[in-house]
C-alpha cells in the first residue's frame, strides 16, 4: 500500500465489505409518511441566503490510482452575499455555509441518493420541522425546503444526515459541513488565519475504497473505528502556516472515534468557544477531550516557531472505560475490537509546517462574551431531575429501557414550552429488577440533544472506575454553551436547560451514530 497510515494495523484479517447502497443493515423502516413537512418553498419567507444543497453518490481522487466513490453535497448559491458557502476542493466534506446571526436561510435539499435522506443542523436552534428529525426523510429524487432564521450565538454548528438507521454510513461516506455563524465583530484570528479542522476516521481497502463496518452485530455495537486520520476530508495533511495567531474551529465528524486532543510543543490547548460559541474566557487546558458531534475553538499562537518546525495536534492514549460483564469492569477494553484501532490508541491528528513568511500575532483576550447562567434553581424540577439511563439491554444499546420509534414520546419524555429543567444522563443501569441481561457492557456514550443548547451543572464520577478517570480528567470543558457531551462509563451528568420558542418533537440520542442507528434515539416533546 502507498498510504501511510497512522494507526499501527491496518484492518487485515478481519472481513469488511465495502459500503454500497444497498447494505443489509439498511433495514426499510417501513413508515408511511402522514407527516406534514415543508416540501415546497413558502411564498412568505424572504430569505437573506438561498441555497441548493444536493446530496449525490460522486466520486473523489483521494489517493493515487482508484477514484474512491463517495456521497457528498453539491451546493449552489441562488441568493445572498458569495461568502456565505465556501466549497472544500478536493474534499469530500462541506460546503462550509457561513452567516450572520439574525439572517433568514433558505436550504433546497435535493436527495440523490439511493436511500431516504435529511438533513439535521446540528446545534442550530430552529423549528422541529426544520430540524432534520428523521421522519421528515425524503426519498431519492424527492426534495425538502428548509427555511428558518439563524438565532444562535456565533460560533461554529455543522450538519449532517439524520435517516433512521442509516445515519451512520451516510455520515461516513461523507456527508457532512460546517455551518458558522458569525459574529458582529470580535477582534479574534480571521480569514486565512480561521482555519475548520474535521477529524474523521477512516478505512480504506487496496482499491481506494471505503471499508465500513463489519456486516455484524458487534461491529455496530462497538461502533465504526477506522485506521486513517482524516483532516478535512483529507488524508495524512500538513497545513502551511505563518508564524501567526490562528483560530481553530475543531468539530470531531467521527462515527465513533473520541479524541483526548493535544500539542506536541508542550504549550497548553487554549480553548476558546465550545458547541455553542465563544467561552466568557479563554480556557487553558493540558489535553482536551473531543466526543463524536462536539466542537472545540481552539487559540493557538505559532508566532514563536521556528522556520524549520513542524507542529503537531495529537491525539494522546487513554483509557474509554469499554466493559463486559456485570456492572462494568469485569473485562477491560480491547474485548471487542483487538485489530489495533480501538479508541483510546494515540496517534498523531494533523502537522502544522511553519511555511509561510509573514506574521499576524494577536495577543489572547482575557475575555470574550458573556454567558448567561441559567439557575439551576429556577427549574421546575430542580429536587427531582429527570433521569436517563444509557446502557446496554439484551445487546441493544437503550435509553430507559426503551429504544427510538419514529413519532414514540414517553411521558418521561413530555416538558412544557417556556420551562427550565434539570436532566440527568447516567451511563450504566444498576438493577431495579430489569434483569440479569441489563448493562452487560458499558462504553461511553456522546449524549446529544436536538434543538437546543444547554449548560452542564453537574459531572459526578463516583461511579466510575478510578484508572480510567485518571487517563481523562483534564480534558472536560464544562463551561459554556453544549449541544453534546461525553458520557463515560459510570459516569452521571446534570444539564440544566430551557425549552422556548418551539413547540413539538426533537430527537436526543447518543452520537456514536452506530449507536444511534441501533436505536440509542428518543423523542422528546415540548408541548
Ligand atoms: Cu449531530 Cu442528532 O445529531
Ligand atoms: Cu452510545
Amino acid at each position: 500500500m502507498h498510504r501511510k497510515q497512522f494507526l499501527k494495523n491496518s484492518a487485515k484479517g478481519v472481513v469488511l465489505i465495502t459500503l454500497l447502497p444497498s447494505l443489509a443493515f439498511c433495514t426499510t423502516n417501513g413508515q408511511q409518511k402522514t407527516i406534514s413537512g415543508n416540501y415546497e418553498v413558502s411564498k412568505n419567507f424572504d430569505p437573506d441566503f438561498d441555497i441548493e444543497l444536493t446530496a449525490t453518490p460522486s466520486e473523489l481522487q483521494l489517493f493515487p490510482g482508484n477514484q474512491t466513490e463517495i456521497y457528498s453535497y453539491q451546493s449552489k448559491l441562488l441568493k445572498g452575499e458569495k461568502s456565505a458557502l465556501e466549497k472544500l476542493p478536493g474534499s469530500y466534506l462541506g460546503p462550509v455555509i457561513r452567516v450572520k446571526q439574525g439572517k433568514k436561510i433558505r436550504i433546497r435539499f435535493k436527495n440523490q441518493l439511493p436511500r431516504e435522506g435529511v438533513v439535521h443542523w446540528h446545534g442550530l436552534h430552529i423549528p422541529p420541522e426544520m430540524d432534520g428529525h428523521p421522519m421528515y426523510a425524503i426519498e431519492n429524487g424527492e426534495q425538502y425546503i428548509y427555511e428558518f432564521e439563524v438565532n444562535n450565538r456565533p460560533g461554529t454548528y455543522w450538519f449532517h444526515p439524520h435517516p433512521d438507521k442509516i445515519t451512520g454510513p451516510q455520515v461516513y461516506q461523507g456527508l457532512a459541513g460546517l455551518f458558522i455563524v458569525e459574529g458582529e465583530n470580535d477582534d479574534l484570528p480571521s480569514g486565512e488565519y480561521d482555519i475548520p479542522l474535521i477529524i474523521q476516521d477512516r478505512t480504506f481497502d487496496n482499491n481506494n475504497q471505503l471499508v465500513y463496518l463489519q456486516n455484524n452485530r458487534m461491529g455496530q455495537m462497538q461502533g465504526f473505528l477506522g485506521n486513517q486520520i482524516m483532516v478535512n476530508g483529507f488524508p495524512e495533511r500538513t497545513m502551511e502556516v505563518s508564524k501567526s495567531t490562528y483560530r481553530l474551529r475543531i468539530l470531531n465528524g467521527s462515527n465513533s472515534r473520541i479524541y483526548k486532543l493535544a500539542w506536541n510543543d508542550g504549550k497548553d490547548v487554549i480553548v476558546i468557544g465550545t458547541d455553542g460559541g465563544l467561552l466568557e474566557k479563554p480556557i487553558k487546558k493540558p489535553y482536551l477531550m473531543l466526543a463524536p458531534g462536539q466542537r472545540a475553538e481552539i487559540w493557538k499562537d505559532f508566532s514563536d516557531a521556528e522556520n524549520t518546525d513542524e507542529i503537531q495536534l495529537q491525539s494522546l492514549a487513554f483509557t474509554d472505560g469499554t466493559s463486559m460483564g456485570m456492572g462494568g469492569g469485569m473485562m477491560g477494553g480491547g474485548m471487542m475490537q483487538s485489530d489495533g484501532v480501538e479508541n483510546g490508541i494515540g496517534f498523531n491528528v494533523a502537522r502544522f509546517k511553519i511555511a509561510k513568511s509573514g506574521g499576524n500575532s494577536k495577543t489572547l483576550p482575557a475575555s470574550f462574551s458573556t454567558i448567561e447562567k441559567i439557575d439551576p434553581a429556577g427549574a421546575v424540577n430542580s429536587n427531582s431531575p429527570r433521569q436517563f439511563f444509557f446502557y446496554n439491554q439484551r445487546m441493544e444499546w437503550v435509553i430507559n429501557g426503551e429504544t427510538f420509534g419514529m413519532t414514540e414520546v414517553a411521558d418521561w419524555e413530555k416538558v412544557k414550552l417556556n420551562t427550565t429543567e434539570i436532566w440527568e444522563f447516567i451511563n450504566g443501569y444498576n438493577g431495579h429488577g430489569r434483569g440479569m441481561m441489563s448493562d452487560m457492557m458499558r462504553m461511553p456514550h456522546p449524549i446529544h440533544l436536538h434543538g437546543l443548547q444547554f449548560q452542564i451543572i453537574d459531572r459526578d464520577i463516583s461511579g466510575m472506575d478510578r484508572a480510567v478517570w485518571e487517563t481523562v480528567k483534564d480534558g472536560f470543558m464544562d463551561e459554556g454553551w453544549q449541544d453534546t457531551f461525553l458520557l463515560m462509563p459510570g459516569m452521571k451528568v446534570k444539564i440544566v436547560m430551557k425549552f422556548k420558542d418551539f413547540q413539538g418533537i426533537y430527537v436526543y440520542h447518543c452520537h456514536n451514530l452506530e449507536h444511534e442507528d441501533m436505536g440509542m434515539m428518543r423523542n422528546y416533546e415540548v408541548v
